[in-house]
């Protein structure tokens, strides 16, 4: 019936908007730390997303829990838990991108430096265990400090003999959203329609958000400029002391993640013209790694 008809074009979810849902192939998705303040909220957008079939969800605690709550979320993907190390191995099996926010968060007067000892070992265990059992997936590194847990990724990768340097990425994905809402409240323009490369790596200074280059244009001043751009580069600073020791940033970045985890995703499915900033290996200056715009090529 008619009635029927229209209904059904209706629940077609947006993203799908072109093609039917059989042209979209199956994905396997993992989050390794999904039962953490960043894990949690990435599950439940990554279990909206209609380009996932699988997700797995892997911590060393807590996510039967979130497995069954997220699980019941009537989307595509089938949802499966996975606790503790005996369990790694099943949680990555076949899957095509792995996103890790597994690891410590700062509290206020420290910087991303300071959680090097502790999720250094965490990150290097999590990618031997990626080299193990799906030596192809796209990573997605969050853990911080960024500009450290990348290059370790990379010198595990290359231990094992896995690394593909096209196939590592240090999410700096929210310091991109910040840079757009804080230029959008500043310029007065339409928050949906701002672009603004960020450039650098994942921590104070290094973070360089290029707002001569945000889109669409608009004439501020160069102190504006300069505010702009400390603030971004204090982003994280400002929630770490906000949260008054309960953690940093949290929803922003699973909302980040998600964003960047679905770029992956399309550029695996062969969608063109992808491109996100992100931390990689580079030439693009003298530093072996450093992040910029990145497109994807099959
Ligand atoms: P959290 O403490 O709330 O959660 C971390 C989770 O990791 C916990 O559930 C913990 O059980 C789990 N975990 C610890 N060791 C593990 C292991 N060996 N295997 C699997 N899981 C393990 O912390 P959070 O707020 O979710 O932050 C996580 C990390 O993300 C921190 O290092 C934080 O600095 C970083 N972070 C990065 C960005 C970014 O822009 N890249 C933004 C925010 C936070
Ligand atoms: C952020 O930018 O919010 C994260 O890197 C977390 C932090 O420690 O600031």
């Amino acid at each position: 019936s008619s009635v029927l008809r229209s209904v059904k074009t209706l629940a077609k979810p947006a993203g799908a908007r072109g093609y039917s849902s059989e042209s979209v192939p199956d994905r396997k998705v993992a989050v390794l730390g999904a039962a953490g303040g960043i894990g949690q909220p990435l599950a439940l957008l990554m279990k909206l997303n209609p380009l996932v079939s699988r997700l797995a969800l892997y911590d060393i605690a807590n996510t039967p829990g979130v497995a069954a709550d997220v699980g019941h979320i009537n989307t595509r993907s089938e949802v499966a838990g996975y606790m503790g190390n005996d369990q790694l191995g099943q949680a990555l099996e076949d899957s095509d991108v792995v996103i890790i926010p597994a690891g410590v968060p700062r509290k206020p007067g420290m910087t991303r430096d300071d959680l090097f000892n502790i999720n250094a070992g965490i990150v290097k265990d999590l990618c031997s265990a990626i080299a193990k059992y799906c030596p192809n997936a796209i990573v997605n590194m969050i853990s911080n400090p960024v500009n450290s847990t990348v290059p370790i990724a990379a010198e595990v990768f290359k231990k094992a003999g896995t690394y593909n340097e096209k196939k590592l990425f240090g999410v700096t994905t929210l310091d991109v959203v910040r840079a757009k809402t804080f230029y959008a409240g500043k310029a007065n323009v339409n928050v949906a329609e701002v672009n603004v490369p960020v450039v650098g790596g994942h921590a104070g200074i290094t973070i360089l958000p290029l707002f001569s280059q945000a889109t669409p244009k608009a004439n501020l001043a160069d102190e504006d400029i300069k505010a702009l751009t400390k603030r971004t580069q204090d982003g994280g600073t400002e929630v770490v002391e906000a949260k008054a020791g309960k953690g940093s940033a949290t929803l922003s970045m699973a909302y980040a993640g998600a964003i960047f985890a679905d770029a992956c995703l399309k550029g695996l499915n062969g969608v063109p013209d992808v491109v996100e900033c992100s931390f990689v290996q580079s030439t693009v200056t003298e530093l072996p790694f450093f992040a910029s715009k990145r497109a994807w090529k099959n």
